[in-house]
């Protein structure tokens, strides 16, 4: 398998990953902006097939409607030139002063109301440009100060927003489905939604539930010292894997949005076997962009940031090659075999067994072998293990 990317991988990243001019909270950039054109003549050289956006990453946040429309032609003229396709967008809520107790859940209301034109506004956009999915990351949603946010209050007026957004599109008929994207905490001390099991549960409360899905970032799991790939599985489990943020952390620290594969590499093999492999019939389990959101670090000058950009992709792509491996391995079915892996598809009732037959059968319980269990009937899952890192490492 060829380690170049093309199109046909549905490689695509944020304007804002490759345009970060590393400025964090104890330092100023590190780079000069990096104009959009630019980036996307790079980014469709490099093999990538999509650009995502924040509106303020196209146009700045005070711009008037002449100069927004002329931020808007450079792009549409750069994409028609690279073929390059626009998958996602979502809108800056984050940034400005305006947002600084949120937008949707600000404790001011008017801010709540300037934050929904905001987001309408950018969905016209996303539908001029033929965006599909729209992904709102709520990283203001939230508080420092557990007496300073009513929560209940909040996810109400949470509901309320997302509530109008889906009657938006549906009565403008954009086709649009929603990508909400947890994250623990950062830039709040707590953030609303903060893992996917909080959005999927939010996410049934909705009025048009089937509008919207989420948009899990590795390290954000990750960030809560959760396991990323079994996020992904309940997402995709749910029918709600809409869209993806692949990027590295390492371990339960502020958000590093490294490279991807460049933090907890295991789990990064493990992500990809499971969306390439995962599938009913053993093929991808997701067939959306493989979006990467991280920040090339702030050591580098232009040249780091576009080898950064090229790692995410072939990491991504000797991840895939190595999980094809690891999946032809005969050793390796037998050792899944050994440890009954596929058993767990297997109904734990027989064909219309209730609860009374499953007492009246003796097998289930009065005659079974559980001291069989002690000193007996491993499961082999270290040899499994093994066997998966020796693929990772490229030593089979
Ligand atoms: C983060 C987030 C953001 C969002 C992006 C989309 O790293 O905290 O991933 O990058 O994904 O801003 O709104
Ligand atoms: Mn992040
Ligand atoms: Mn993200």
């Amino acid at each position: 398998m060829a380690i170049e990317p093309t199109r046909d991988d549905r490689f695509s990243f944020g304007l804002w990953t490759i345009g970060w001019q590393a400025a964090d909270p104890f330092g100023s950039a590190t780079r000069p902006p990096l104009d959009t054109v630019e980036a996307i003549r790079r980014l469709s050289d490099l093999g990538a097939y999509g650009v995502s956006f924040h509106d303020n990453d196209l146009f700045p946040f005070e711009a008037t409607a002449g100069e927004r429309q002329h931020k808007i032609d450079r792009l549409k003229a750069v994409l028609e030139e690279t073929g390059v396709v626009v998958p996602m967008i979502t809108t800056n809520l984050f940034t400005h002063p305006v947002f600084k107790d949120g937008g949707f859940t600000s404790n001011d209301r008017g801010v709540r109301r300037f934050a929904l034109r905001k987001v309408i506004q950018n969905l016209d956009l996303a539908a001029d440009l033929g965006a599909k999915t729209f992904v709102m990351w709520g990283g203001r949603e939230g508080s420092e100060y557990d007496v300073a946010k009513d929560i209940r209050g909040a996810l109400a007026r949470y509901r309320e927003a997302v509530n109008l957004l889906g009657e938006y599109v549906t009565d403008k008929g954009y086709g649009i489905k929603f990508a909400i994207e947890p994250k623990p905490n950062e830039p709040r001390g707590d953030i609303l939604l903060p893992t996917l099991g909080h959005a999927l549960a939010f996410i049934e409360t909705l009025d048009r539930s089937e509008l919207f899905g989420v948009n899990p970032e590795t390290g954000h799991e990750q960030m809560a010292g959760l396991n990323f790939t079994h996020g992904i599985a309940q997402a995709l489990y749910a029918g709600k894997l809409f869209h993806i943020d692949l990027n590295g952390q390492r371990g339960v620290k502020f958000d590093q949005d490294l490279a991807f594969g460049h933090g907890d590499l295991q789990n990064a093999f493990s992500l990809v076997d499971l969306l390439e492999n995962g599938g009913p019939a053993g093929g991808p389990a997701y067939d959306g962009p493989r979006h990467f959101d991280y920040k090339p670090s702030r050591t580098e000058d232009i040249n780091g940031v576009w080898d950064s950009a090229a790692a995410n992709m072939r990491t991504y792509l000797l991840l895939k090659e190595r999980a094809q491996a690891f999946r032809a391995d005969p050793e390796v079915q037998a050792a899944l075999a050994a440890s009954r892996v596929a058993e767990i598809h297997e109904p734990t009732l027989n064909p219309g067994e209730g609860y009374e037959a499953l007492l009246a059968d003796k097998s289930a319980y009065e005659d079974f072998d559980t001291e069989a269990y002690y000193g007996g009937k491993g499961f082999g899952f270290v040899k499994l293990q093994q066997l998966f890192i020796e693929h990772l490492l490229g030593a089979r």
